[in-house]
């Protein structure tokens, strides 16, 4: 499996996304504000990946703060909170870990524990989350495979694998379980501008693990699509809204759009930590605007001229009735999906309920 995030002795390692596939460099964080300021710069990215990231910053951090009262340590650990809270603001995992990592100092402090404790306490909090991600990975991978044909062409876009998570990946999870099942499949990789996540990450992986893989530009999709070379799309999510409504990199919708005109399956594979039954609907996930420099250059090349205004969203957001299904760790929904999606995350909680 590929090493996304470690945790090692007083440091958070990540591999430096930004340089695959070129060099294979490890960054180590050694405060949770490093950990902050490499989430904001895209060494480690991708919505699961994000959440766990900042969950074992914020353990780091917390462990080496030089608080000895409760209180001083309450007032770092809110400021850390905020830190990473900041860092982007699409991907809800990254939210939801973050309110994971309150609600355990909250029953720590509430429980009287120690400042040794509560820290302790929050390092097992991280590893849970970190694990648990890579199982819901693995069962996402199992439903997922269902769906997919004994032969098939997938198109893909953006990276939802193994880097865009703790482990195995979402939508590349899917994948790779329909391949290890024995399946015949070959990937269609959308190169995914600006960022080029598709290019770079997931043809690495996927050559990596000698699965048959294509890469497109993302204009060549809608053609694959009519000269029938796409059986089914498989894409991950940033924040998907209570009605279905699902945000995800830049250029989605128009592969939802186009795999609908072709009549195509298009399915979306995402964690239970990424539904978000508090927004409503799509119009209101906040969609993060990137730097210009992620358009006008490709690498030190400058492609536009001066002058030229820039747009930069990096995020979509897809109406649920492009969607064919979205597969989860705890099984797959359809439409309606305001009913079947708090279904789902109403046994994931009874789940960990029991769990507890
Ligand atoms: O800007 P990024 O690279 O963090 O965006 C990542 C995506 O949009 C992924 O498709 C999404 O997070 C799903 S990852 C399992």
């Amino acid at each position: 499996m590929l090493p996304t995030i470690a945790r090692e002795q007083d440091t958070v390692v990540m591999i430096d996304q930004r340089k695959l596939p070129a060099e294979e460099i490890y960054v180590r964080c050694k405060s949770g504000a490093e950990v902050a300021r490499a989430i904001k710069t895209m060494v480690i990215r991708g919505a699961p990946a994000i959440g766990v990231a900042a969950a074992m910053g914020i353990a780091l951090g917390m462990r080496r703060s030089k608080a000895t009262g409760t209180k001083q340590f309450a007032t770092e650990f809110q400021k850390l909170c905020d830190l990473m809270a900041a860092t982007r603001p699409t991907a809800v995992n990254l939210f939801w870990a973050i309110e994971k990592m309150k609600k355990v100092f909250a029953d720590a402090a509430q429980g009287g524990c120690s400042v040794e404790e509560i820290k302790q306490r929050l390092e097992d909090e991280a590893r849970r989350i970190h694990d648990a991600d890579v199982a819901s990975c693995r069962a996402m991978g199992v439903f997922g495979a269902d769906l997919v044909p004994d032969a098939a062409r997938i198109l893909t876009h953006c990276n939802a694998g193994a880097l865009a998570t703790a482990g195995y990946g979402t939508a590349l999870g899917v994948i790779r379980a329909a391949a290890e099942q024995g399946k015949k499949i070959a990937v269609l990789a959308d190169e995914t501008r600006p960022f080029l996540q598709g290019a770079r990450l997931t043809a690495w992986e996927l050559v990596k693990d000698g699965i048959d893989t294509t890469v497109i530009t993302d204009n060549m999709a809608a053609s694959m699509m009519r000269l029938g070379n796409v059986d089914l799309v498989v894409v991950g999510a940033d924040r998907i809204a209570a009605n279905g409504d699902v945000a995800n990199k830049i250029g989605t919708y128009g592969v939802a759009v186009r795999a609908q005109a072709h009549e195509i399956p298009f399915y979306v594979a995402a964690p239970l930590s990424t539904i978000d039954l508090n927004t409503s609907d799509g119009s209101k996930i906040p969609i993060e605007e990137r730097s210009d420099r992620e358009v006008t250059h490709v690498g030190p090349n400058r492609l536009t001229p001066e002058g030229a205004r820039i747009r930069n969203p990096a995020f979509d957001v897809t109406p649920a009735k492009y969607i064919t299904a979205i597969i989860t760790e705890r099984g797959i929904a359809r439409a309606p999906f305001h009913e079947s999606l708090a279904a789902l995350v109403e046994s994931g909680q009874l789940a960990a309920g029991s769990r507890q």
